[in-house]
């Protein structure tokens, strides 16, 4: 494999999205297209697709959806299935490429009637163009602005009714006005093993690996709750077994290629486990705050937070409480660490 170093952007892209730019390619072939093929999140499956077919029973474009979640639960699947299910295009964009009012309105202006217009992170969107989407959203409408000072014109220009589904790791963010604009939110949260077991098997027919329960088994065991992830392991394991093994995956060959990978047991990572131990040894088990853990780790507090945190503190080896973040017995105890053994420091 060739070994690609990548610059600061890219690296906080692979960090929050898991994919490397060269990844990513195969990664949306096993995206499934329709609801009936999505795996888990069953009742916000079952609720979207009553409120696809009501719109689609009226022939009416879909209320505004939010999507909200962890990184790698299915918000920018879901967002394409939405728009195959309706039979409308997707234009698909970001909060932090939407720079200026005009990209914004750019993009909106092209829609038809039913479009869908994803917009990833919209918690990064900034404040002026989160603006030009009040209007756009309640009245399909935006206000062109021509001039300045005295001499400013205003002229609403008028949009196809469209939708507008975003998706965030971070809804608490969003200011409550454009919140409260979206008709339907849905949380997405971690699945289950048995979920991502079948995740792992329907991606291993699409990439021709063969592949046995307890291999499926094992790799849905280390996968964080996550489907990116892992479709990502079930990669790095099949490498492993045509290379190691006989290009079969058993219990035996994933548990040997995950654990060369640094993937324990429980799925943390070494990113995972640098996190907790700097909260025993710096910090004595805690509590820290994000910020002096982000200076620490020298990584930003962002991906701390959206990307490392939930699935930690979803298993329960950190909490949060109102002076930062301390870990718990759970993860002395799985990182074999002696908490009663004198001073955390001197290890
Ligand atoms: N691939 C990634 N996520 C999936 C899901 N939820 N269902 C089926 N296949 C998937």
């Amino acid at each position: 494999m060739i070994k690609k170093e990548y610059n600061k952007d890219e690296k906080k892209h692979y960090l929050l999205n898991g994919d490397s730019p060269s990844e990513k390619k195969e990664t949306l072939s096993l995206r499934p297209l329709t609801l009936d093929e999505y795996i888990g999140q069953e009742r916000v499956v079952k609720t979207l697709k009553i409120a696809i077919d009501a719109a689609l029973k009226r022939k009416e474009p879909l209320e505004h959806i939010l999507f909200n979640g962890p990184p790698g639960l299915g918000k920018t699947t879901l967002a394409h299935i939405i728009a195959n299910e309706m039979g409308t295009k997707i234009i698909t964009s970001s909060g932090p490429a939407l720079e200026k009012g005009g990209d914004l309105i750019g993009l909106l202006t092209h829609m038809e009637r039913g479009d869908i217009f994803f917009i990833d992170e919209i918690h990064r969107i900034p404040k002026i163009v989160e603006e030009f989407l009040y209007p756009a959203m309640e009245d399909f409408a935006v206000d062109f602005i021509f001039d300045k000072g005295v001499h400013a014109r205003t002229h609403r220009y008028r949009l196809e009714q469209f939708t507008l589904i975003g998706a965030t790791t971070r809804a608490g963010l969003l200011s409550s006005p454009l919140r409260e604009r979206f008709g339907i939110t849905r949380d997405l949260d971690f699945y289950d093993e048995k979920d991502l077991s079948r995740i792992i098997k329907r991606s291993a027919r699409i990439i021709n690996v063969s592949i046995d329960n307890e291999g499926a088994d094992e790799i849905a065991k280390r996968a964080r709750g996550t489907p990116r992830v892992a479709n990502r392991l079930l990669k790095r394991v099949r490498d492993y077994a045509q290379v190691k093994a006989d290009g079969i995956i058993t219990k035996d060959v994933a548990i040997d290629a995950l654990t060369l990978e640094g993937i324990d047991e429980l799925g943390l990572g070494d990113i995972d486990r640098r996190f907790l131990k700097t909260i025993i040894f710096n910090y004595k088990g805690g509590p820290v705050g994000i910020e002096a853990l982000s200076a620490t780790l020298q990584l930003e507090s962002d991906v701390l937070i959206e990307v490392i945190e939930p699935y930690l503190l979803k298993t329960g080896f950190i909490i949060r409480t109102s002076q930062g973040r301390k870990v718990t017995d759970k993860a002395f105890k799985h990182l074999k660490i002696d908490k009663t053994k004198g001073d955390l420091t001197l290890f």
